[in-house]
């Protein structure tokens, strides 16, 4: 099955093309929903697998660390103490796959459709991650390893990666690395490869509002009593003024605003306006004003209603004014702003603006901070060469309005930088029903994560 050493990588990752897409397909079959206490088996069944195939692909070790939650796979291969070595960073847990009856086929059943395969995972994170183990095997296969690999695993970051937190505060030897690499983000499209250098940060929180002690009818009470959803939708709607601006005093306090040259930096990424809005069935979008689309998206900090709930929505109509109303909220960060701090200015300012008739809790759920990664790095390097080899492009350096919390605590506890060599498109619907990863994007995956190894071996410590 396994060609002999000495083949050459890109021949390697063709002639075991089928077998690597028949192993994902194994890995997507197993519903490991992190949020979802049903599936606890089945994400520790996912980490079993992940473990013997880091160990099939040729690592000295692989095992499971328990935590309080799901457990994180840890692998490693040090051919030679004195080579770099490079810790790769991935999650095994998928996001809830609920509405079923949305997806044209079950979840957990992939299936290749259009050269895409279509199954919750398989771009975020599976199919990514997935990638890594495959180049340890191509790599130990042909050439050899021209730098040691370190591979953690998580199953709780769809949850906020909380026991991962504190594994990586109590594990800071055995995380020793030059760099870590994580494949967990998108890239502009297969026409225009592109590094990931920015994550927002993250406040989540949930509200509740309650009027009445009961729900009323709403023709006895209606008009005399305050009605908690009417009154939860004004207090969402003021949190927003005419520009878009979000109005929470001091929310834009450490905001840091980018200089003129970066803002031109940002606006090289290629971006089709009228094509976005034609995927996304609008005939409008409604940003912060004075930005740019790919600076709302990339660099300047948001505020959702996520969910929203309460009173009656059953079948047909029941008349009540209820007694409560709720909503799940989140505000994407940007640097510098701190995700504590956000959450308790929310708090403190959604307390104020209640009014009178109506008791409100702000319930924080998780967060995390904000990261930005430099370009002028040798991972950096390493990576803009990978690309220019399996690409014949140099990859243009975007920011993503989305969150890996742990790249900020890297950071900050190991002073390590993250490259973000994702692979996924935005049209991979992530966390979405019909979610799919490119059999393309998978198979160059491999092959630029290989070259990525090669040239880190090469450009680090010039
Ligand atoms: N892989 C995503 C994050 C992502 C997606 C970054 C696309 C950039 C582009 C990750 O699995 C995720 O979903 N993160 C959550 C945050 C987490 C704390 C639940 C998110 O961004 O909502
Ligand atoms: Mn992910
Ligand atoms: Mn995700």
């Amino acid at each position: 099955m396994n060609q002999t050493k000495g083949t050459d990588t890109k021949s390697y990752i063709e002639s075991n093309r089928q077998r690597f897409i028949d192993e994902l397909f194994d890995l997507l079959r197993i519903p490991s929903v992190s949020a979802d206490s049903k599936f606890k088996a089945d994400v520790r069944r996912a980490a079993e697998w992940v473990r013997e195939k880091i160990l099939e692909a040729g690592a000295d070790s692989a095992e499971l660390h328990e935590t309080k939650g799901h457990p994180i796979v840890y692998g490693e291969k040090i051919v030679d103490p004195s080579l770099p070595t490079i810790l790769i960073y991935g999650h095994y847990d998928v996001q809830p796959a609920d509405p079923y009856e949305l997806w044209d086929s079950p979840p957990f059943e992939p299936v290749v459709k259009d050269q895409k395969i279509f199954a919750r995972g398989a771009a975020d994170d599976k199919g990514q991650f997935y990638m890594h183990i495959k180049a340890l095997e191509v790599l130990n296969n042909t050439t050899g390893l021209p730098c040691n690999v370190k591979m953690m695993i998580e199953g709780e970051e769809e949850v906020g990666s909380e026991n991962l937190d504190i594994f990586v505060k109590n594990n800071k030897e055995l995380l020793k690395a030059d760099v870590i690499v994580v494949s967990d983000t998108s890239m502009i499209s297969n026409e225009h490869p592109s590094v990931t250098v920015g994550l927002k940060g993250l406040s989540y929180l949930e509200v509740e509002v309650t009027g009445p002690n009961r729900d009323l009818h709403s023709g006895t009470y209606g008009g005399a009593v305050a009605n908690p959803i009417n009154t939860l939708c004004r207090m969402i709607a003021s949190l927003q003024d005419e520009n878009n601006r979000i109005t929470i005093p001091g929310f834009y306090d450490k905001v840091a605003e980018l200089t003129l040259e970066e803002r031109k930096e940002l606006a090289k990424a290629p971006f089709d306006e009228e094509a976005y809005k034609k995927e996304l069935g609008v005939d409008g979008l409604a940003g912060e004003k004075g930005y740019t689309i790919l600076e709302q998206l990339g660099i300047r900090p948001t505020l959702d209603v996520n969910g929203i709930w309460g009173g009656y929505t059953g079948e047909g109509a029941k008349t009540v004014l209820p007694s409560k109303a709720y909503a799940k909220i989140s505000m994407r960060l940007v640097p510098d702003q701190d995700h504590h701090e956000i959450t308790a200015l929310f708090e403190k300012h959604f307390m104020s603006i209640a009014p009178e008739g109506v008791k409100v809790k702000v319930k924080p759920h998780h967060g995390g901070q904000p990261a930005v990664v430099p370009t002028d790095s040798p991972g950096f390097e390493a990576a803009s060469r990978a690309f220019e080899e399996a690409w014949n492009k140099r990859p243009v350096p975007t920011r993503d309005g989305g969150s890996i919390p742990i790249v900020a605590l890297f950071q900050k506890e190991l002073g390590l930088d993250s490259i973000l060599l994702g692979f996924g498109l935005n049209s991979d619907a992530i966390h979405s029903p019909n979610e799919s990863y490119g059999i393309f994007n998978f198979i160059k995956g491999i092959e630029t994560i290989s070259l990525f190894h090669k040239h880190f071996g090469e450009v680090h410590g010039k």
